[in-house]
């Protein structure tokens, strides 16, 4: 909690000679109760007063013995730390009281002070499936979107849609020879795929099929009206089919700009390079040589004067400054990608644009399904939709079990399943490489959503029961939550704000992911030991306040993941 900290930090600056600020940013959380609840680790004083940090632990904890503040009731020094213990009555007051007068803005600030970040995330590649591929990206980038949000930038979603490149000379030539327009409508998405995937195939032997494809998609490039419409009605019938999905999800993008989008800034963009002089032509070819930062050369521009990725890329980089004037750029893509932005990022630098250490490349690991049950239309990709649809349906199958009272089953499943998707990407670090396991995203009593969910829903169960009048702000009661699983869950509900702030500097939501988790087992504990409904009824009204923090807490919280949490289930 900030009010403890930063009352820590008035009482130990003239102790220790060192500015408030810097106190701060010392003050650790320790890893276990019995170290306290606010440790100052004296570490870096060490050097400065030529003594050891025991020493200066036990000095400045005979400097305090006695002594309180408003919000700690105690110190102790234990070995180099210096510990804080909290004051429960004024500290429990500080932070219920503060969600109940925040609500959904708990645990928001204005860090950001309405500065731009643009998102760069999910951008799938049209005519091809929506695949689980994308489904990190997409989890993960909107994830992040709504925590910038919530710390007062200003996010802003960019699609790069992968709308442009040889493989729509393909696809033209495929739906001419074999398209029927009727299947199209249909499926767009899957029946691009399929045509995609026979054109692969027929050109294995007839390698004439190859030549009218980069025939076709010079005419693309060159502005050719038949080829243009081609594009264009399979670009619209993509775009319908993934706002659906984007919609199911509630998602929505500030900018649809695909690669499409840079075609007419490519030319100067090659310019720019060429006037900087750090590339050279190689058979019309133009190269950029990254040796000397032990990185692969780039091609901006084939000999037959096709550009690349890369090019759309650092097109659409400049743009992004230019429009936006961003205070960061992030780009959720795989892991796969990172040799490409470094060398993104390092042209960029190369052309003088300081701003290009403001673009970072937020990778993530592969996803793979555990059992090989979930057949798919197209093969061997794994869809999205298919993902969400399945996961929706167990969790349909285990509400029932489970609650076959319940009113509205389809909502709570479809709660249940997305977020059990949503969760069991976002629970994970990044990094890693996920393998996902139908069971365990769905497990009520293991580390997922639905085990918040369900610790959410119970609440909203026994606030029902109390009667919602008996729920309302009372400073008076607040002392009577004296219990160690009542304090512990104070104190954990405490650090949903720093929990939002970690997920941001390190973009990494698993951080707060966990965190919920946390919420959700100390609430737990609390209602195993702590009854609520049958209890005195000032207790019994100082609880309901309590638990109605925790549901405030994993709501909040559940949303920056994109979760939502159902009332019943
Ligand atoms: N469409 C690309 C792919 O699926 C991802 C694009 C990521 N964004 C970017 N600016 N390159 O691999």
């Amino acid at each position: 909690m900030q009010k403890l900290k930063e009352e820590i930090g008035v009482v130990l600056a003239p102790l220790v000679e060192m500015e408030e600020k810097l106190v701060l940013d010392l003050l650790e959380v320790p890893p276990e109760p019995d170290y306290g609840d606010i440790a100052f680790p004296c570490f870096t004083l060490a050097k400065k007063m030529k003594k050891s940090p025991a020493a200066i632990a036990e000095d400045l904890g005979n400097k305090l013995a006695g002594k309180q503040g408003l919000y700690w009731k105690n110190t102790e020094p234990r070995g180099p730390y210096l510990n804080f213990y909290i004051a429960p009555e004024t500290y429990s007051t500080e932070v219920l009281k503060k969600v109940w007068e925040e609500q959904d803005k708990f645990g928001h600030t204005n860090l950001g002070e309405g500065a731009n970040v643009t998102i760069d995330y999910s951008s799938p590649n049209i005519a091809k499936p929506f695949g689980v591929g994308h489904i990190r990206s997409t989890v993960i980038g909107h994830s992040l979107y709504l925590i910038f949000r919530a710390l007062g930038y200003n996010s802003i979603g960019i699609n790069h849609l992968g709308d442009w490149g040889t493989q729509f000379g393909k696809l033209i030539v495929a739906f001419k020879l074999w398209g029927e327009e009727s299947k199209l409508k249909d499926d767009p998405v899957d029946y691009l795929y399929r045509l995609y995937v026979k054109f692969h195939q027929e050109a294995d032997d007839k390698p004439e099929l190859d030549d009218d494809a980069r025939s076709w998609f010079k005419k693309l490039e060159s502005g050719d009206k038949e080829a243009v419409s081609y594009w264009e009605h399979f670009k619209r019938l993509s775009l319908e089919a993934y706002a659906e999905i984007y919609d199911r999800l509630g998602i929505g993008f500030e900018h649809y700009h695909g690669e499409s989008h840079y075609n007419q800034m490519l030319d100067q963009v090659v310019n720019l390079v060429q006037e900087k002089g750090i590339a050279k032509e190689s058979e019309g070819a133009l190269i950029i040589e990254l040796e000397p930062y032990n990185l692969p050369p780039v091609m901006l521009r084939k000999k037959d004067g096709a550009t690349l990725y890369i090019t759309r890329d650092l097109a659409a980089a400049i743009y992004r400054k230019e429009t936006f004037n961003f205070a960061r750029s992030l780009y959720v893509v795989g892991a796969e990608q990172t040799l490409h932005f470094q060398q993104l990022f390092k042209l960029l630098e190369l052309l003088g644009f300081t701003w290009a250490a403001n673009c970072v490349h937020v990778p993530f690991g592969m996803i793979r399904f555990k059992e090989g049950r979930m057949s798919t239309r197209a093969g061997k990709i794994v869809l999205l939709e298919e993902v969400l649809d399945r996961a929706v349906e167990m969790a349909r199958a285990i509400i029932e079990e489970k609650n076959p009272d319940l009113q509205d089953k389809d909502g709570a499943a479809e709660a249940v399943g997305l977020g059990a998707v949503r969760f069991g990407d976002l629970s994970n670090d990044r990094v890693k490489n996920i393998e996902f396991d139908w069971e365990k995203v769905l497990d009520f009593s293991g580390e997922t959503a639905a085990y918040i969910q369900y610790a959410h829903a119970r609440i909203c169960s026994i606030i029902r029961k109390a009667g919602p009048d008996l729920l309302s702000w009372d400073d008076k009661v607040i002392a009577l939550l004296e219990k160690e699983e009542e304090i512990t869950l104070i104190k954990t509900l405490a650090m949903l704000p720093e929990k939002i702030i970690d997920s941001a500097e390190s973009l990494k939501p698993s951080i707060l992911a966990r965190y919920l988790i946390d919420v959700a087992r100390e609430f737990n504990r609390f209602y195993h030991n702590c009854p609520v409904l049958t209890s005195d009824p000032e207790i019994k009204k100082a609880r309901l306040l309590l638990i109605n923090a925790t549901r405030q807490i994993l709501t909040n919280g559940l949303s920056l993941l994109g979760i939502v949490a159902p009332e019943e289930m």
